[in-house]
């Protein structure tokens, strides 16, 4: 009869020295299966004696039993060594430098809007986004500019040839301002959002182009004042323009949907063709704000008397052009490749602060 030690020993052999998995399947099947070594030794148990089946029988079945454990084992050895050898081959060493320099270019208003996304992430806002297609109630009534109001007129609007579901008219929105709405009514205080985005008004000319980019800023919690809107200002454009100071003065000026509001220009002058930010006698608007209406905070089931805030609206072409010494407004949205090759941004170099903007 079989000698148990004798056929473990040439069996594990054979499961250790498999080199891969169907190496292992075919020593399996050599020992298990149904023609198998094993099987084979069990099936002529039917001609041994009764004691001899009760001892070599349990014995067979505990080596059928262990091998195939040591088959299984083997296996998750084999996979494993396969599954790392794969990952060895297919190795990307991703701090390597990257030669190609991607052909495409990085449009200058989507850089601006990174780089600002990018110094008021570090100051602590979220980014907030709405669509495009706005209703009347979002970008006007909500922003306390009632109907027959003439800030309407103002927005040169592009009214869509349709309604909401609730019978409310449509627009492109005049402004990103519908952003801060939207926010309002989804978002509890404390609030701190910007909105970037495309805007549109029905404009045209050397200084306005239909479609043009804004970014909004909202800040809603308890005791926020005037001084706060300063003093981000002011971080925020030292931060922008990459300078040390940058001289600005707060204009009285008219928003609906604040009260004070104020236009912020920046100190600039003139030097052959180029323009010099943050020093000289001539100055340059280059956003709108306020402390946020109590009409608007209501419109947004706000208590005054609880929360406020200010907002704050940028151009976002405007800054483009001031940093980046762009001349003119309609040169952005012409689409000429030679243009954006020259004014357009490294698609691999991601603005960030600590890279600098
Ligand atoms: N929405 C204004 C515009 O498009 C800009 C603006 C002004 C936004 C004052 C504000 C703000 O949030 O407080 O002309």
């Amino acid at each position: 009869m079989a000698d148990i030690a004798a056929l473990q020993q040439d069996a594990l052999q054979q499961i250790n020295n498999a080199a891969d998995l169907r190496q292992l399947d075919d020593v399996r099947v050599h020992w298990l299966g149904k023609k198998g070594q094993l099987t084979e030794q069990l099936k002529s148990l039917g001609s041994a004696s009764i004691e001899e089946k009760k001892t070599l029988g349990k014995a067979l079945n505990e080596l059928k039993v262990m091998l195939a454990e040591q088959i299984e084992a083997r296996k998750a050895e084999l996979n494993r060594a396969e599954i790392n050898a794969r990952l060895d081959a297919e190795r990307v060493d991703v701090t390597l430098p990257v030669y190609d320099k991607p052909a495409g270019r990085i449009h200058p208003i989507t850089q601006v809007m990174e780089e600002m996304t990018a110094i008021f992430a570090d100051f602590g806002f979220s980014v907030a986004e709405g669509p495009e297609i706005e209703s009347d109630w979002y970008n006007f009534t909500a922003l306390n500019i009632p109907e027959s109001h003439p800030a309407r007129q103002m927005h040169d609007t592009f009214y869509l040839n349709a309604t909401d579901d609730k019978g409310d008219p449509l627009v492109l929105r005049t402004h990103t301002s519908p952003v801060q709405i939207r926010t309002m009514l989804e978002q509890k205080p404390p609030i701190r959002i910007i909105a970037p985005g495309a805007t549109y008004r029905c404009d045209s000319d050397m200084t306005h182009t239909p479609m043009f980019h804004q970014v909004e800023g909202l800040v809603i919690d308890k005791r926020i004042h005037f001084g706060h809107l300063k003093g981000l200002v002011q971080d925020f454009l030292k931060a922008f323009f990459n300078l040390p100071d940058v001289p600005m003065r707060f204009r009285p000026s008219f928003f609906p949907f604040t009260e004070p509001s104020a236009e912020v220009d920046i100190a600039c002058r003139k030097q052959k063709d180029q323009l010099i930010i943050g020093q000289g006698d001539d100055w340059l608007e280059v956003l709108g704000c306020g402390m946020v209406h109590p009409n608007v905070l209501r419109n947004c089931n706000l208590n005054p008397e609880e929360w406020q805030g200010f907002a704050f609206g940028f151009g976002v072409e405007r800054l483009a052009m001031l940093k980046y010494n762009i001349p003119d407004l309609r040169t952005f949205f012409e689409s000429d490749s030679r243009w954006l090759q020259h004014y357009g941004f490294d698609a691999l170099n991601q603005p960030n602060l600590a890279g600098g903007v």
